[in-house]
């Protein structure tokens, strides 16, 4: 009888292989997934997460997950100095006028373009394959290149349970506040969610999120490259495994909070270059800090000065929820309505054909204005 079930087995495994190339063992594997949606975490397949998540996609209703798998939760407040900034946030002066006046015409668009085309040229960036891990190390020595003379800078990878690890570059406060921390981020993995965990699954990623990436690593160069020195911390992220349930900002959103760090603003960049609404910024307004985004809407008012609006994903639909689920402040900027972002996210079309950098260029203003501003007492 065992026997006959085995070759029962087999025999329905055979159409499936023949269809997936390589076998995806986290595919079948049981996580205990939130929906991000305010119902209860149910434990289910990875699979079967992803089954949800497509098909809501596909419906024009996007849905995404969370995989709370081993994942703390956290009751109470987070450390004290984070309540306090982020209260103070209303009535915080904007002093980097004279700084940004010289150094926002450093941001260079082409450059960004360069660096998408490089990250979407090769094959994927998935969290377990080579090509995921070859594209961290790629992002590390970016920000390495960079720095290469400054004895204030320090560019780490953050290993997690899977094969690619996330990147985190780190300009040293030198105030009395230097233990505080500002963080921009964004996730450097890319998946097709036609191709169920493929290693060699073509995936990308021009737009999701090479583009965010690409942004992260231009504010960096400008902070370097015009010698600004922070007073707080400033930090840069690549997370690892966002497109399979915001695995490594979890990773290290939680690591955060068990270790007491005060992160007091987060900036999540995921998706910013794709004109869906036209040239307009649109701040997502639910898993984010209120106070932030008001704060975020001032920047783009006073620095940038492009049209914004805001909408809601409805879900954990990016890192700025596991920064939020953490209990830190995180705002998050987006490229289009909802109703008007890019279709072509999660397959073979996401390419640097469709994107416009002259529309990207909003969010590196915004992201240098909200690094600079942020991070002087
Ligand atoms: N960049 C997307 C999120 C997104 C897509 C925001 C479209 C707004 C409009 C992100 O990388 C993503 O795909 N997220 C997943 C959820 C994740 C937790 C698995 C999604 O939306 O399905
Ligand atoms: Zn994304």
């Amino acid at each position: 009888m065992k026997i006959l079930n085995s070759i029962l087995v087999l025999v329905a495994m055979v159409p499936v292989q023949r269809t997936f190339a390589a076998p995806a063992p986290e595919m079948e594997s049981y996580r205990l997934i939130d929906r991000g949606d305010g119902t209860a975490p149910q434990r289910m397949k990875l699979k079967d997460a992803f089954r949800f998540s497509k098909s809501a996609h596909e419906g024009g209703r996007c849905a995404g997950f969370m995989d709370v798998t081993g994942q703390p939760e956290f009751k109470s407040a987070p450390p004290v100095p984070v309540e306090s900034f982020k209260l103070k946030l209303e009535d915080r002066p904007l002093t980097q006028g004279m700084y940004l006046d010289s150094s926002l015409s450093l941001l260079d668009a082409g450059r960004v373009s360069e660096t998408v085309k490089k990250l979407s040229s090769n094959r994927n960036r998935y969290y377990r394959s080579s090509y995921g891990v070859e594209a961290a190390n790629w992002i590390a020595d970016q920000f390495r290149a960079v720095s290469r003379n400054r004895v204030d800078v320090k560019v780490e990878l953050f290993s997690h349970s899977w094969e690619q690890p996330s990147v985190m570059a780190t300009i040293a406060g030198q105030g009395p506040h230097r233990n505080e921390i500002v963080v921009i981020g964004g996730h450097e993995d890319s998946i097709n969610q036609s191709a169920f965990g493929s290693r060699e699954m073509n995936a990308p990623g021009a737009d999701d999120n090479a583009s965010g990436i690409a942004t992260v690593l231009e504010v960096f160069r400008v902070l370097i490259q015009s010698g600004f020195k922070p007073d707080r911390t400033m930090m840069f992220m690549a997370y690892a495994g966002e497109e399979v349930g915001l695995l490594g900002s979890q990773d290290i959103a939680n690591r955060f909070r068990k270790d007491g760090k005060s992160v007091v603003a987060v900036m999540q960049l995921d998706m910013t270059a794709f004109p869906g609404a036209g040239n307009q910024v649109v701040f997502m307004t639910d898993n984010v800090s209120p106070e932030l985004t008001k704060f975020s809407q001032k920047l783009m008012d006073t620095y940038v000065r492009v049209r914004w609006s805001t909408d809601r994903c409805g879900y954990a639909c990016s890192d700025h929820a596991s920064w939020n689920r953490a209990g830190y402040p995180a705002v998050m900027p987006f490229e289009a309505t909802m109703s008007t972002d890019n279709k072509d996210i999660h397959t073979t079309r996401d390419l640097i054909s469709k994107l416009d950098f002259d529309h990207g260029l909003a969010f590196m203003k915004l992201g240098l204005s909200f690094m600079s501003e942020l991070s002087v007492e």
